[in-house]
């Protein structure tokens, strides 16, 4: 790959030195980024290159404790970072900045680690200085906004600097190794696409568990909510990729197309139906993996927010497809465990022959982290010369095993697509925004409804509302056990 300017704006935040730092580094390690690029951190602190080197030399070494592949490496990676001052609101920095990215040759990639409330300002920035080129790509993190209007509103400020073509909309679990492995599967093997459909698929499980809290987050999570955070982008993804229709291509459009009409085919879920078809939780002290820890409000040192920190859902694709497959989704902070699975459960067999002995359901299990990896679940006669008995048991498949060696990070795959110029993984201005017209009537729901968050035990699996939700239907969330 020919050498390229990347400008992080928001260089000393978390987002770069935990995740885009240390994701670069990877892609360094491995000969993607070659010499003579250059990886500008911008902020508004002054301090000297060296000195932001230091920061990000002790960031990498902090975050890649167990994975520092190549060490050696780390200095002449170092080599390539550079920090420039700049002021996000007025003229500081900016004609400097302009001049040394003035090689219009060179793929210029601005990422804005920074709030979506100011995309707008740095964009008309860009532009006024000239930096907007055909080779100009702009990197944006979600939240992109809070509703659809505001959504809207962002995105028009970037489409008036950008063409749509230049703007890469982050979805970090789009570049999970096992998202796109979903592509695979589903459009690899003849075996599956043929039972992929309500005639043989009973209902789908998302589950997006969290144990950790709310880190250092509290004044933007609050304001946002599981919802927001979490189902509106990363897990109405996951769903889109489970539902679409086979595209005719890997080409970005033709897969995003397919996305979005999964969003448009979702059933609205209206004022009556959120309180049978929706659950939101809020998790009060407990213990996680066997240590104490406090409760949401305690944590947020308040008494009175009703912020979900738990949603789980019942969502139903209104298409030929799909029609009565519900989905469930759920997803939480403070859990009983770290993990994210999409779960299909496939129809009962018609005609059991087994008398007494209980037949269970087929069951593919998408391992998303960790232990990543595939199970079928597939029923089997107990060995041994005593009658028929049956028990289900597991193909599986794990990724570590099979394929050894590291999974890369999301990061690296989407930093890398956003240099070659390859959308196939972001979101397109359509998606983000029906994304959200399905989401608000629930927001608006909850809104007026004058109950609270179910609480929950941190170190549960939620609301036993969210039990019941499932339970209802006749069916239970899955656990991965034989
Ligand atoms: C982020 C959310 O988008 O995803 C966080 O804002 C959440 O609240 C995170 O913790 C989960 O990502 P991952 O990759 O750890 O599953």
């Amino acid at each position: 790959m020919a050498p390229f300017d990347l400008i992080i704006f928001g260089g000393t935040g978390d987002l770069a030195l935990r995740k885009l730092l240390p994701a670069l580094f990877h892609r360094y390690v491995d000969g993607q980024i070659v010499a003579g690029t250059r990886i500008f951190g911008l902020a508004r602190d002054s301090q000297t290159d060296e000195a932001y080197r230091e920061r990000v030399r002790e960031a990498l070494q902090k975050h890649l404790a167990f994975d520092m592949r190549a060490p050696s490496m780390l200095e002449p990676f170092l080599q390539l970072l550079s920090y420039r001052r700049i002021d996000l609101q007025a003229e500081d920095g900016w004609g400097e900045l302009a001049a040394e990215l003035a090689d219009e040759s060179r793929v210029r990639v601005f990422y804005l680690a920074v709030g979506p409330d100011l995309f707008g300002s740095v964009g008309a920035k860009l532009q006024a200085h000239g930096l907007t080129g055909a080779n100009t790509r702009v990197v944006v993190e979600k939240p992109i906004g809070h509703d659809r209007a505001s959504a809207a509103a962002i995105n028009d400020a970037l489409g008036q600097v950008f063409a749509e073509s230049q703007i890469y909309r982050i979805d970090h679990y789009l570049g999970k190794e096992t998202v796109q492995n979903l592509t695979a599967l589903r459009f690899g093997n003849a075996l599956f696409e043929p039972l992929w459909r309500a005639e043989h698929i009973d209902h789908v499980q998302i589950t997006v568990a969290e144990t950790v809290g709310l880190e250092r987050r509290a004044s933007y999570y609050d304001k946002s909510g599981a919802l927001r955070d979490m189902v509106q982008n990363h897990m109405l993804q996951l769903l889109c990729l489970v539902a679409m229709e086979p595209p005719s291509s890997l080409a970005a459009d033709a897969i995003r197309d397919e996305k979005l009409k999964v969003l448009h085919s979702l059933k609205p879920i209206a004022d009556g139906a959120t309180s049978h078809l929706t659950v939101r939780g809020q998790y009060r002290a407990g213990a996680v993996e066997g240590r104490p820890v406090p409760g949401y409000l305690e944590e947020l040192g308040t008494n009175t927010s009703r912020t979900e920190t738990f949603v789980a859902l019942k969502a139903e694709v209104s298409n030929w497809r799909w029609a009565g497959v519900p989905f469930y989704l759920r997803t939480g902070k403070r859990l009983a465990d770290r993990m994210s699975e999409i779960v299909l459960t496939f129809r009962k067999v018609p005609h059991s022959i087994f008398g007494d002995e209980p037949v269970a359901q087929n069951q593919l299990v998408i391992r998303l982290q960790p232990d990543e990896g595939v199970k079928l679940w597939i029923v089997n006669k107990i060995p041994g010369p005593g009658g028929l008995r049956l028990r289900r048991v597991p193909m599986d498949l794990s990724f570590a095993e099979t394929f050894g060696g590291r999974q890369p990070e999301a990061y690296e795959r989407l930093l890398m697509d956003v240099v070659r110029g390859n959308p196939m993984l972001f979101m397109r201005r359509d998606e983000v925004e029906a994304a959200w017209s399905w989401i608000d009537p629930i927001l608006a729901a909850w809104q007026s409804s004058n109950e609270s968050p179910k609480a929950y035990t941190a170190g549960s699996w939620g609301p036993s509302a969210a039990v019941a939700l499932i339970e209802r239907d006749g069916r239970t969330w899955h656990e991965d056990a034989v």
